[in-house]
């Protein structure tokens, strides 16, 4: 074996076939690797030796942190619009002005492809040492059909440190060569980008709200990637009811994320799906948003995902389990569905079975915390804003992250 983390006092692997409850917890536990295969998972005692040993007392161990909502490619900065917003501007209205998305849209055009790749390799580090280990990236500050390419193959084609999830979102904002004319733009997601780019994007997202796109030209745009193999999502109801969450349920979209303005129609339409509800806390905290209805969602069934949202404007936040930790006490989620949450749900919201969880066919992506000094319950990890501290990171069965160097 080439690499065994042992011992785990507590190990979550989300698979409750191999440990107690929802989270399938071992005590004492054992992780072992080799060719790039999760290979042994099992109590300290009885595991083999290998050639590398990483000691895990103290930490609490979970399978690599899945984040399904990131913006994480882009240029420029927003910091004028930090401000504004804090003198009382709201998000839309910035956005309404030309501002807000679209600048940095002006950014990301004028950056070329190796300022850009360096910027998203330098955030997916941030991402790999927090124990992120699979992060969805979506395009759309681009919005023309050469940028939108242009993106979408920068995500697709980088050999990046960790397992990045491609999805096309042309459907972002109306451009404002298009001001006048938007039509001819969702004709040119629909006819020119979208063909040009199934088999590159995994999935279509479009943003439904006021300012954005409406329901009729999201379904638009969704029936066109959904009928070219991709998985649909949507940023829904997060300014503006517009009734999208439940629109995309029927559809069979993989996911609906946002959720501030969800109302019992669209909880109801989602729980008769499989329609995973994706919570941003980020952005909920940034824009002073009101909750989603986390728990009526829980209640009714619906798979809650938790994800990051990361974007220079309303999430500028790159910390997942900083995430786990507010939609804990701005949403309602218990501890355990928050962790649920940026593991196994975020990887249903991506329509991707082998990973958030481990066991026999799991991916062999697996990250070790420090708990916080003098505690030693795992929901430590979530209780304390920021407090953990990562000790290795293993993807693909290697280590390619430890505290240690
Ligand atoms: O998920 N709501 C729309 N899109 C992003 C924000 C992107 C941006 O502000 O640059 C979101 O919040
Ligand atoms: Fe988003």
């Amino acid at each position: 074996m080439d690499l065994l983390v042992s011992p785990v006092p507590q190990l979550h692997t989300m698979n409750p076939s191999l440990g107690e409850g929802a989270l399938g917890t071992m005590h004492d536990a054992a992780l072992g690797f080799a060719d790039e295969k999760l290979v042994y998972v099992g109590p300290a005692a009885d595991a083999p030796s290998a050639k590398k040993t990483v000691d895990g007392s103290g930490c609490v161990g979970l399978p690599g942190l899945v984040d399904c909502h990131t913006h994480s490619l882009f240029a420029g900065s927003r910091a004028d619009e930090f401000r504004r917003r804090l003198a009382g501007e709201s998000y839309t209205s910035i956005l309404e002005a030309g501002g807000g998305i679209l600048s940095t849209v002006s950014a990301t055009r004028l950056a070329d492809d190796d300022l850009l790749a360096g910027l998203l390799g330098q955030r997916l580090d941030s991402f790999l040492r927090s124990g992120v280990t699979t992060v969805e990236v979506k395009s759309g500050y681009g919005l023309s059909v050469a940028q939108e390419i242009r993106l979408c193959r920068i995500l697709a084609e980088g050999d990046w440190p960790v397992t990045v999830w491609p999805t096309f979102l042309g459907a972002h904002a109306i451009p404002k060569e298009f001001r006048s004319n938007r039509e001819a733009y969702v004709t040119a997601v629909v006819e020119e980008m979208i063909p040009a780019l199934s088999g590159i994007a995994r999935a279509v997202d479009v943003y439904c709200d006021r300012g954005a796109f409406s329901l009729d030209e999201t379904r638009r745009i969704l029936k066109a990637g959904m009928a070219m193999g991709m998985d649909g999502r949507v940023h829904a109801e997060q300014v503006e009811h517009t009734g999208v969450a439940a629109m995309a349920a029927q559809m069979g979209c993989l996911s609906a994320d946002h959720l501030e303005q969800l109302d019992d129609v669209g909880i109801q339409a989602m729980a008769d799906s499989d329609c995973v509800a994706v919570l941003l806390p980020g952005a909920q905290l940034y824009l002073n948003d009101p909750a989603p209805p986390a728990r009526a969602l829980a209640e009714a069934g619906v798979p809650l995902a938790v994800a990051t949202d990361f974007n220079p404007g309303s999430s500028p936040v790159r910390e997942l389990l900083s995430c786990a930790t507010l939609a804990c006490l701005r949403m309602g989620l218990t501890v355990e569905e928050a962790l649920l949450g940026i593991t196994k749900n975020a990887a249903l919201a991506l329509g991707c079975r082998d990973r958030g969880w481990l066991g026999d066919g799991s991916v062999a992506d697996f990250a070790l915390f420090e708990l916080p000094p003098g505690e030693n319950e795992s929901s430590a990890l979530v209780q304390y804003l920021g407090g953990h501290k990562t000790r290795c990171v293993v993807r693909n069965g290697r280590l390619v992250w430890s505290s240690e160097g």
